[in-house]
């Protein structure tokens, strides 16, 4: 008996790294999967559709089903196409893990248009273009769903040189909650995982030379966890895997200072004077 037998998942960006991982744990868990990737460069250029054949064929060769789909999630087209891929070749769609992603990192002053455009494309606008063609599947099917997107510690507290990356895994996070709200009424839970691996979009990272214990492997159980019956109606969480720690990001409001109504708005002084007040969590 597996966590997801019966079930059909997509994975986004599963051509290597933890999308891989994810969409190889998934399938031992019985899932039939579309094992989705662009097959581009780190930064997004070019495409091949050897990276998702190799991770299906790897599938089919352990007794899984699987399925290559080598579609862009960034555009609403491609987004069609992978949810149609899972419906045409297995009947359903259960499981949509939104974890394709690309990094065009450079600091804010010397961005340019194309680097914020296609950081934003992959990421915010892949993720909301796929969340929406799997919810409308799922909505159609009338059976619960699961959809996992994907954050960062870049995107939740920010992270130098990465204004375009970080301000698509904050987007993440808020479309993520927003999903979450909207589509409980379907019985369609979304989550995010917040990850850190060595994979190659991060092996060149100093960190990395020393640690090997991040793994891509370390992730999947995240995704299964979130995919699976085993969280129940767990959703709008994100869900935070380095390695061998896990934790949870939540924003946080402070408990706050009030001014009645009779004394007046807050001055400019004296939001300065009680800031330490204000701001105390
Ligand atoms: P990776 O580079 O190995 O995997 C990303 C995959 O997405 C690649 O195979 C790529 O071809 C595919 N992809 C890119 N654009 C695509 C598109 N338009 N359509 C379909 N597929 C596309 O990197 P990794 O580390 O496995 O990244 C997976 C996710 O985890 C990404 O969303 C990344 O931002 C996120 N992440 C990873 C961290 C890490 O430490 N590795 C840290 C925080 C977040």
């Amino acid at each position: 008996m597996g966590l997801l037998d019966g079930r059909v998942a997509i994975v986004t960006g599963a051509g290597g790294g933890i999308g891989r991982a994810t969409a190889l744990l998934l399938s031992r868990e019985g899932a039939k999967v579309v094992v989705n990737d662009v097959g581009g460069a780190r930064d997004g250029s070019g495409q091949s559709v050897s990276p998702a054949e190799a991770v299906a064929g790897e599938i089919r060769a352990a007794g899984g089903e699987g399925v290559a789909s080598s579609d862009s999630v960034a555009t609403r087209a491609g987004a069609e196409r992978i949810v149609a891929s899972a419906v045409e070749h297995f009947g359903r769609l259960d499981v949509m893990i939104n974890n394709a992603g690309i990094l065009r990192d450079k600091t804010l002053l010397k961005m340019d248009d194309a680097m914020w455009d296609a950081v934003i494309a992959v990421h915010l606008t892949g993720s909301f273009l796929c969340t929406q063609a799997a919810a409308a599947q799922m909505r159609q099917q009338g059976s619960p769903g699961s959809i996992v997107n994907t954050t960062s510690v870049s995107g939740m507290l920010g992270n130098f040189g990465q204004a375009n990356y970080s301000a698509a895994k904050a987007g993440i996070y808020g479309l993520t909650r927003t999903a979450s709200i909207e589509l409980q009424r379907h019985g369609i839970r979304v989550n995010a995982v917040a990850p850190i691996a060595k994979t190659r979009m991060t092996e060149d990272l100093p960190m990395f030379e020393k640690i090997q214990s991040m793994t891509a492997e370390h992730v999947a159980p995240a995704h299964l966890f979130l995919a699976s019956e085993l969280s129940g109606d767990l959703t709008g969480a994100v869900l935070s895997v380095a390695g061998g720690k896990l934790s949870v990001y939540k924003v946080v409001e402070s408990a706050g200072k009030f001014k009645d109504a009779d004394q007046g708005v807050w001055s400019a002084q004296e939001i300065a004077d009680y800031w330490e007040v204000i701001s105390k969590v």
